[in-house]
């Protein structure tokens, strides 16, 4: 006889989503809500953590409710609560983690505390046939870049991080320095399309010959000082000499596509000598899973689809509605926690920090 399905709400308020999802045997989304705060956040160019735990207090009732109406559930049906509890945003995640453990003491239902980065890479796995393993992992987000190996949904090693920025705060970055708004992941990637990736040499990252670790601050940097020149001293006051209002449209899509050919080759460049040493030490990977936010960029995209198919790897990568922060994927992952039995007290707590 097989085993009777598993049906678990997840919530995720880590960041500016406060979203909820229901999700059968980690697999079946049958609903999921995302209210995002981009509007909330937009004129001060990047997330104010107080604006975003009182909008996450005010939303996530109403966000849970529509979640369990979609679904066409109730409370009887559900077989646990997952939250995702770290890393992110403290004030943020408290809010989540109160309502998923206030819900499960009022309903009699496990908690399952999830780490809201490896819930990343379950995106991929959501509405489709289970990954083989292992597999590589990628995440890449607004607050994370990291490879890891994964022996299993639940059972993973961390390889690489990033020392500085992460990717898609990089790209958040290269959209201010270019005077192109918030969020500016999909602005700069809309913009390269149209222009000329060879017009500025800009770095890419490497550090030492075998690490795997990310570093995008110099890229950064390097863009900045395209745009405005090299500082010049005015006393004790440095100045620039030029900003972004001095170039043209079609100068800008240059800087966004000589900026995102550095980005992506920084990840495919790490991507490559992952996959080598594992394959170096019996751990060849059969599957590639790519996840976060900076998964929706349409030239990583293209680059980590031909990598995979290059090596044979079965690819997953996010549908474009689970790219970003979600609840999905924070129930598809806890699903396997639930599988092995592994449950959290209703004293768990928030974590600003990953779990890894
Ligand atoms: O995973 P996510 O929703 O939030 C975090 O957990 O950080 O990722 C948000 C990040 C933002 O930095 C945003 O600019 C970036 O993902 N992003 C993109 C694209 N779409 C979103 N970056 C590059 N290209 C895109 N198309
Ligand atoms: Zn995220």
């Amino acid at each position: 006889m097989s085993d009777p399905p598993v049906t678990i709400l997840g919530v995720e308020s880590s960041c500016d989503e406060t979203a909820a999802a229901v999700v059968r045997n980690g697999r079946a989304t049958l609903s999921n809500i995302i209210a995002t705060q981009t509007e909330l956040h937009e004129e001060y160019g990047g997330v104010v953590p107080e604006i975003a735990s009182r909008a996450h207090i005010e939303r996530i009732l109403p966000v849970i409710d529509r979640a369990m109406k979609d679904a066409q559930v109730g409370p009887d049906d559900l077989d646990a609560i997952a939250v995702g509890h770290r890393p992110g945003l403290i004030g943020s995640l408290l809010v989540g983690v109160a309502a998923a453990k206030t819900l499960a003491w009022a309903w009699g239902k496990p908690l399952i505390g999830v780490d809201h980065v490896i819930a990343h890479l379950h995106s991929g796995s959501l509405d489709a046939e289970p990954p083989e393993f292992p597999a590589l992992g990628l995440v890449v987000s607004g607050g994370h870049t990291n490879l890891f190996v994964m022996r299993s949904p639940i059972d993973i090693d961390a390889l690489g991080r990033t020392i500085d920025d992460a990717i898609g705060e990089a790209y958040d970055k290269a959209a201010t320095i270019l005077g192109l708004g918030f969020p500016g992941g999909p602005i700069v990637d809309e913009r390269a399309a149209r222009g000329d990736e060879t017009a500025h040499e800009l770095p890419i990252s490497t550090l030492d010959r075998d690490s795997l670790d990310f570093s995008f601050s110099g890229l950064k940097t390097a863009l900045l000082y395209t745009v405005r020149g090299t500082p010049k001293k005015r006393g004790k006051e440095s100045y620039y000499e030029r900003d972004h209002s001095d170039l043209s449209a079609a100068e800008i899509d240059d800087l966004c596509a000589s900026f995102q050919r550095a980005a992506v080759g920084a990840i495919m460049l790490k991507l490559r000598r992952a996959f080598e040493q594992l394959s170096e030490r019996d751990e060849a990977p059969r599957t590639l899973i790519v996840g976060g936010g900076v998964s929706a960029n349409s030239r990583l995209r293209a680059e980590v689809t031909a990598f995979a198919s290059e090596r044979g790897l079965d690819l997953r990568l996010p549908s474009m509605a689970h790219c970003l922060d979600n609840a999905a994927m924070i129930a598809g992952l806890a699903f396997h926690f639930y599988k092995a039995g592994r449950f959290d007290e209703l004293s768990l707590t928030a974590s600003a920090s990953a779990s890894f």
